[in-house]
């Protein structure tokens, strides 16, 4: 059931700030201030390395989780998509964690990487939306997102879900290897409460989409950018828009501009880029002012002041001011309306994209 919106997208963006506050709900001790996951049988205090995996939207919910788990915790975390990680027989540490991200927990690939870890001495935790699926099964530990049944193909809800389980899991991996403090943790747990209603504000008004799909719409190629935190969200971005749309859209981060996809850009070429009021600002500042030289049309998403970007831009998505741990949640919202606009603008099947299905069970 759709509810009251036009497609089963639509309803699963919506009802993001609802099953984000589940999925934190169940990673979170919300009057005291902590996080409080379930126990991995394995200590986090000492465990030598992370190895994340998982494939498309699920690997770059990985991907923000590996920043997170290496700011937050100091541990060092591999990552790799889990049809790469499986052939290429990567060594693993003894003793070491791995950890794979699945919506529906059936993806070929995904399993057969975590049977590759098992045989390879590997505790393995999943983070999985249905509790069901071969890949829970599997796993020694399960921490589950709690989006709801997904039915759009593109995913929205499942990855901000994911997101939500993985900066709890960055949080108590944190504090179990002593890398922040009770009252960090605190604030942190603070930053992550707040999202649900940040989330809100940002679905009440989106006419500024409906007129940024007129520009996406006419464009061969879309170029999203972001660093750091946001570099994952602009491969999503990317994504999300070539999958629904059919545009062609690729995902840079924003500091590899000038090792090649600069050359791209002109008049024609929509440039999206990710870059919230975090310590990074001022280096993506320095791209997007390349960009701009070139003439290619910018569209800014951020609550930083549009002033201090110092250059014309084409439209300017602004996003409420959080906490930089959870800028990676809230940014996922606006390209996900990028996309969801664009797509229904040009009249495509938004909730079945031709050639893609809702779970890969073949390789
Ligand atoms: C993108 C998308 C796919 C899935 C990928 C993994 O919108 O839905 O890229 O994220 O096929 O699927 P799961 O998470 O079920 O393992």
């Amino acid at each position: 059931d759709k509810g009251n919106h036009r497609h089963f997208m639509a309803k699963e963006i919506h009802e993001q700030p609802e099953v984000i506050s589940h999925t934190l709900s169940n990673y979170l001790d919300m009057a005291n201030g902590r996080v409080s996951i379930p126990d991995l049988g394995i200590d986090l205090a000492t465990v030598p390395r992370v190895t994340i995996s998982a494939c498309g939207t699920a690997y770059y919910a990985g991907l923000v989780g590996k920043y997170w788990i290496e700011r937050y915790a100091r541990v060092p975390v591999e990552i790799d998509i889990a049809s790469e990680l499986r052939y290429r027989e990567a060594p693993l540490p003894e003793g070491g964690l791995a950890l794979f991200v699945s919506q529906s927990g059936e993806t070929a690939d995904t399993l057969a990487t975590l049977r590759y870890a098992r045989a390879n001495g590997q505790r393995i935790a999943s983070i999985v939306n249905v509790r069901t699926s071969t890949i829970a099964r599997e796993s020694d530990a399960v921490l589950p997102t709690l989006a709801g049944p997904e039915i759009g193909v593109a995913s929205t809800k499942a990855f901000t879900c994911q997101l939500s389980a993985l900066a709890c899991l960055a949080i108590a991996l944190g504090r179990a290897r002593g890398a922040i403090s009770e009252e960090q943790e605190q604030e942190l747990v603070s930053a992550l409460i707040e999202v649900p209603r940040l989330i809100s504000t940002m679905l009440v008004d989106e006419t500024p989409y409906v007129e940024l799909a007129h520009l996406l719409s006419k464009a061969r190629d879309v170029l999203y950018l972001g660093r750091g935190l946001s570099y994952p969200l602009a491969l999503e971005g990317a994504l999300k828009l070539k999958e629904i749309s059919y545009i062609h859209a690729e995902g840079y981060a924003a500091g590899e501009l000038k090792h090649g996809p600069i050359a791209l850009i002109d008049e024609a070429v929509p440039v999206i880029v990710v870059a919230p009021e975090d310590d990074l600002l001022e280096k993506t500042i320095s791209n997007v002012q390349e960009v701009a030289a070139r003439g290619g049309q910018i569209v800014l998403i951020s609550n930083a002041d549009p002033e201090k970007i110092g250059c014309e831009l084409a439209a300017h998505i602004k996003i409420p001011d959080a906490h930089p741990l959870t800028y990676p949640l809230i940014s996922a919202v606006p390209v996900q309306l990028l996309a969801y606009h664009t797509a229904v603008l040009m009249g495509t099947d938004v909730d079945q994209p031709r050639n893609l299905a809702k779970s890969v069970t073949v390789e």
